[in-house]
């Protein structure tokens, strides 16, 4: 079976600062693992990618490295509304974090906010990480302001709810929801392992958003790679890795008749495309094997991260090929795009 090259609209590749969780060679090799063609990277670096000179150091380092296509995110910081929206031509979108979460970059008074949704220009990409009461303000300024707002990571039952009022009301707010969101829940997971923002929720919340599927337009991995000493040490950062695992479980649901291909490939790819504006990747695709049985194990995954959520949990759904641009890029298990190969398509 043959499903367009996937695109994935939330990761964190960890290039500059934190290249012991990952970087743009392993992100984006696990990428092609999962059949991804094309990621958006998020700007919660080290330094966080915030003006023209971290975009540009930034996508240096990927150059060289990266084995699949890509783009990079800016954050929205107190003071860079200006400098941000002046390299928006440039970037993949502009991400505003409105509560807490991994990375310096957060925005507290709602005066912050507007500056940015006043200066980023209305025909780019601006998302943000908003949960709960955040999230139905973070709606408010979108409908003030009158431009689109993609709200990144919805976990909770009040969150999509909220979400399909603001859409029946004609307001511009596309979303999108994790596999972790959709197939995991508070009591999977203990202490660090468990760790991740938005959180796992309850039972009723996960209900909520399978049933609410017609209001989700993407499925995004939130790809947050955390070494597993870390997580199981002291003050655990919250992150799950999700690359290699998205597709196989995705495929699991459409086996199970929770899901159908037209609503995969709807989410992976041409929502994602056409919310975030990117070009379409000639002689691209992925092929799958929609029979082939598997046990997820994180022993061969790509990821820096050696570890996943969903480590034994038996899938149906297999990569066996990536084609990109014309060329064997993932091929019976193995990364076969060289570094570099990946091209940044703005
Ligand atoms: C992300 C990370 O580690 O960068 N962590 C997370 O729990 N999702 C940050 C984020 O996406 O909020
Ligand atoms: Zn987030
Ligand atoms: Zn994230």
């Amino acid at each position: 079976m043959r499903l367009p090259g996937l695109i994935d609209p939330h990761v964190h590749l960890r290039e500059p600062g934190a290249t012991h969780k990952e970087d743009w060679d392993t992100g984006t090799a696990a990428a092609l693992a999962g059949g991804f063609t094309l990621v958006l990277a998020m700007p919660n670096t080290q330094p966080p990618v915030a003006d023209r000179a971290t975009l540009d150091r930034a996508t240096a380092l990927a150059a060289p490295k990266a084995h699949c296509d890509y783009a990079q995110f800016l954050g929205a910081g107190p003071d860079n509304a200006a400098e941000a929206a002046a390299c928006a031509a440039d970037a993949a979108g502009l991400k505003l974090y409105l509560d807490q979460t991994y990375g310096p970059l957060r925005l507290d008074e709602m005066s912050l906010w507007k500056a940015h949704f006043a200066a980023w220009p209305q025909d780019r990409p601006l998302v943000a990480h908003a949960e709960g009461r955040t999230l139905a303000a973070a709606i408010l300024m979108s409908a003030l302001t009158d431009r689109p707002l993609h709200l990144a990571h919805v976990a909770t039952r009040e969150e999509i709810l909220l979400i399909r009022a603001a859409k029946e009301r004609g307001l511009k707010i596309t979303c999108e929801v994790t596999p972790h969101h959709l197939f995991l829940t508070e009591a999977d997971l203990s202490g660090g392992w468990g760790e991740v923002r938005p959180r796992l929720a309850t039972q009723r919340d996960v209900d909520a958003l399978w049933a609410n599927l017609d209001v989700i337009d993407c499925f995004a991995t939130d790809h947050a790679p955390h070494t597993a000493a870390e997580k199981a040490g002291e003050n655990p950062p919250p992150g799950f890795p999700g690359l290699e695992t998205a597709l196989p479980l995705f495929l699991t649901a459409v086996h199970e008749g929770r899901l159908t291909l037209e609503d995969l490939v709807a989410r992976m790819y041409t929502n994602v495309r056409r919310i975030f504006k990117l070009p379409e990747q000639p002689e691209t695709w992925v092929e799958v094997d929609l029979d082939a049985t598997a046990e997820i194990t994180a022993q061969t995954m790509q990821t820096r991260a050696a570890w996943t959520p969903f480590e034994g949990r038996k899938v149906r759904g297999v990569v066996r090929q990536v084609i990109l641009r014309g060329e064997a890029a993932f091929e019976d298990g193995r990364v076969t795009a060289p570094q570099g190969y990946g091209r940044r398509i703005r």
